[in-house]
């Protein structure tokens, strides 16, 4: 059976406490109990339906995360105040102190950032891996190694994850496979291909409006229900819990992300044929010139696309800046950091989303200073907004013009 994810979200019913369409935003930070004893029994976990304090829970963040499970087909979720807030939190939830973990190298600047500089203070140390090679994975693997962690496409060089091939070797070696699933909601759904768990920085497409910052892990009950134990679950004792006002209104963007996902793909394989017949060196998962194209294929639902990233290399960091200034200036879009809002967004990911990884790594993995990383928006006129990139491009040499 062919898994649809947008149908998990289509047909949950919400009714809000007066026959609302929406559900109800519970807008307290602690709850009351008609006994002492049910309080208690709460505390220790066992009181099902009741609410303690907010932090730990609450009915407006359950709404949000119990739609987000559905999406991933995982049994339940948890929503954290941010993508990192719920990326840490499981990591450290998985780790302790001496045990290790095997990453990709090309992730986001701040997850590395946080593994390769923060994490060893806890005695926790990754080894950092091209996660497109299998053998190397594997052989990066210790007796010590409890998480096998990636993006399903990564961030920014749009490199796609084997994630069935990976769960094989996590299965193996007894890891939990963590993808973070950020750059393709819908199209991928890592659950199904054998990950154990899946986060999102819901800030991106799943919000979709660039108005807040926001995360989800998506897992078995038992996991998150450790991530919220009051004694010793990361997500309750770090405090990266998302606000029910936030929740509620990420909810009700995420009833559309099936549309938005369907028209940032399409927008985004049209550029990036365009870009790439016009002889830019363009990367997208969907062009067949992309090296994990038919892995991606082999992977993806039907309908969603390969999701609205895409790279072009200029060749050199002031050409980019020069290219997205003016492309700001013609308003196609923004130079600012951050991906899936309606407005196309690029930035020089060598100096800003990945600045944490040292200049002589990026070049190992090819991240090179003229990369201009887009987040395509949700242009009606796809074609009108090519044409005037394309002049951009031309006013600034970057491609000759056709009348030369
Ligand atoms: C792939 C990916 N994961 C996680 C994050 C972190 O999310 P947040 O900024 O919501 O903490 C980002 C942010 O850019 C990202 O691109």
């Amino acid at each position: 059976m062919k898994f649809k994810p947008a149908n998990h979200i289509q047909d949950l019913q919400y009714f809000g406490e007066f026959g609302g369409v929406n559900p109800s935003i519970s807008d307290s930070s602690t709850y009351t109990f008609l006994s002492a004893k049910t309080m208690f029994d709460t505390f220790e976990g066992n009181a099902d339906g009741c609410y303690l304090y907010s932090r730990h829970s609450s009915p407006s963040n359950l709404y949000l995360g119990e739609a987000l499970a559905a999406m991933e087909g995982t049994e339940t979720a948890t929503v954290t105040a941010s993508g990192m807030g719920a990326i840490t939190p499981v990591l450290l939830q998985l780790c302790a102190s001496g045990e290790h973990i095997v990453s990709s190298r090309t992730i986001y600047g701040g997850t590395y950032a946080f593994l390769k500089n923060f994490a060893p203070r806890l005695g926790i140390n990754t080894s950092f891996v091209d996660i497109t090679k299998l053998d190397v994975v594997e052989a990066a693997i210790t007796p010590n190694t409890k998480v096998l962690y990636c993006e399903s496409v990564s961030n920014p060089l749009l490199e796609v994850a084997d994630i069935k091939g990976l769960s094989k070797i996590a299965k193996k070696h007894n890891l939990q496979l963590v993808v973070d699933n950020t750059f393709s909601p819908l199209s991928i759904s890592p659950l199904k291909l054998g990950a154990d768990v899946v986060v999102h920085s819901l800030t991106k497409f799943i919000n979709g409006s660039s108005d807040t910052v926001g995360g989800v892990v998506c897992g078995t009950r038992e996991l998150i229900d450790q991530l919220r134990n009051v004694n010793d679950g990361a997500a309750m004792l770090l405090g990266s819990t998302m606000d029910s006002l936030r929740s509620a209104s990420v909810l009700k963007n995420l009833r559309t992300l099936h549309i938005r996902m369907q028209q940032h793909s399409h927008n985004a394989q049209y550029l990036a044929e365009k870009f790439e017949k016009d002889g830019l060196k363009t990367v997208y998962p969907g062009l067949s010139s992309h090296p994990s194209h038919e892995l991606f294929k082999s992977m993806m639902n039907e309908k969603y696309g390969f999701s609205g990233m895409l790279t072009i290399d200029v060749g050199t960091l002031d050409k980019a800046n020069a290219l997205m200034e003016l492309m700001q200036e013609r308003n196609l879009g923004y130079l600012a950091v951050s991906l899936g809002f309606y407005k196309t967004l690029f930035s020089a990911p060598g100096s800003s989303t990945s600045s944490e990884i040292p200049e002589d790594e990026q070049a190992e993995m090819g991240l090179n200073n003229g990369l201009i990383r887009f987040s395509i928006g949700l242009d009606a006129d796809i074609e009108r907004t090519y044409n005037m990139m394309k002049a951009c491009m031309i006013e600034l040499n970057i491609l000759e013009s056709e009348m030369a």
